[in-house]
């Protein structure tokens, strides 16, 4: 019998409620208990917020959005600020506290499901001591060791399908639009979305862009008769002379960075440019809503039972992954060094460029890839 508690960290993203329902399934089929830990720590803090996970509470959950647990990306508990008594907030390391309440709660392993920052804070536990393994969540597809991350896929579908939508009021008033997408500091969702949903121009953090080559492109359709224009912009691009958009003010590459407002500055510029009648919307939170794609979906089931085939053997301190289709564990550790960046000399860079789609620089360095 062994007794196994999940957890979700950070944003969330379609196909966590997958993950839950397989490791759910997967450990009653071997007679072991799984537990779920609210907001992600937060059970190992207070009883309450532990939950026994039985095949009652995980039903039907496999295609629901968000997460039975609840999440957070705020309150890493190895730096959670917490009010004194004297009303003044003081940073406090509750890690110590959390692995004993682990221990004392008789549990085998941690199940984390979570992106870069909850997966480091995984790692930190186990090299603490806790018997971790880590699933791969993030609709950035941003996390190293793994083909794809869960999520990815549905909210490329999400940003596809409102591209879609906007090529045909686009077109009925000769209009630029510019949707501003997520993805961090990585440039997947755009190219992704871009690619699939006929954009003219995809702007990602990989490339920085140049306006010239904006217009140029929106001019270029002009001249050919195509009187509109569709601009993908990831919320992480940055202009050629290093503009970055960050409306949360703090530091590039933590947590408190609130990307945005780059799609807003791209319209205004085109507006300014071209004098094209040009509109900007954010696509937001939307991307990380709704019930996971099919592949999502099947993603999420393969990663869950995959990690409690790894609890079965033993092995912990890895990360489930998709690597060339099949399912690996890699070490944890490998997985958080790094962001994973869209690899400039991959078939989709080169496909968008093949079929005209401007990329914001055709002449910088990355073109030496
Ligand atoms: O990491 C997932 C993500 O959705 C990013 O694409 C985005 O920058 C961020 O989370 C938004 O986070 P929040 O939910 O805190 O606004």
């Amino acid at each position: 019998m062994k007794k196994i508690v999940i957890s979700t960290g950070g944003g969330d993203a379609p196909g966590l409620n997958a993950v839950i329902y397989a490791v759910v399934h997967s450990c009653y089929k071997r007679g072991w208990e799984v537990y779920g830990s609210r907001s992600g720590y937060g059970g190992f803090l207070d009883i309450d917020d532990m939950k026994r996970l039985t095949l009652k509470e995980v039903a039907g959950i496999y295609s629901m959005g968000g997460t039975i647990l609840g999440s957070t990306n705020k309150g890493n508990p190895f730096s959670k600020p917490v009010e004194n008594l004297a009303g003044e907030i003081q940073v406090v390391d509750m890690s110590d506290r959390i692995l004993s309440n682990f221990n004392r709660m008789g549990f085998d392993c941690h199940i984390a499901i979570g992106g870069d920052g909850s997966l480091e804070i995984a790692n930190r536990f186990a090299e603490k001591g806790m018997p971790v393994i880590g699933v791969p969540k993030t609709i950035d597809n941003d996390l190293q060791e793994t083909d794809r991350t869960f999520g990815f896929d549905t909210a490329v579908s999400t940003a596809t399908e409102a591209l879609d939508k906007l090529h045909s009021t686009a077109k009925s008033h000769d209009r630029v639009m510019v949707v501003e997408v997520m993805g961090r500091d990585s440039g997947w969702i755009a190219l992704y979305s871009g690619i699939s949903g006929g954009a003219d121009v995809i702007l990602i953090p990989e490339i920085p862009f140049d306006m010239e080559e904006v217009c140029e492109k929106i001019a270029d359709n002009d001249l050919h008769g195509k009187q509109y224009s569709i601009v993908v912009v990831a919320e992480g691009a940055v202009t050629k002379d290093g503009q970055i958009f960050n409306k949360g003010g703090g530091e590039l590459g933590r947590e408190e960075v609130v990307l945005g407002g780059v799609g807003e500055y791209v319209a205004s510029e085109i507006r300014k440019r071209t004098e094209k009648d040009t509109r900007s919307l954010v696509l937001g939170h939307l991307q990380r809503g709704g019930s996971p794609t099919t592949f999502d979906r099947l993603l999420a089931l393969r990663f869950g039972a995959a990690a409690v085939r790894l609890v079965q053997e033993n092995i912990f301190g890895q990360m489930v992954a998709l690597a060339n289709s099949k399912m690996v564990a890699v070490p944890l550790a490998d997985a958080i060094k790094a962001r994973k960046k869209v690899n400039l000399d991959s078939d989709k860079v080169l496909t968008a460029q093949d079929i005209g789609i401007c990329l914001g620089d055709s002449e910088g360095k990355w073109r030496e890839f």
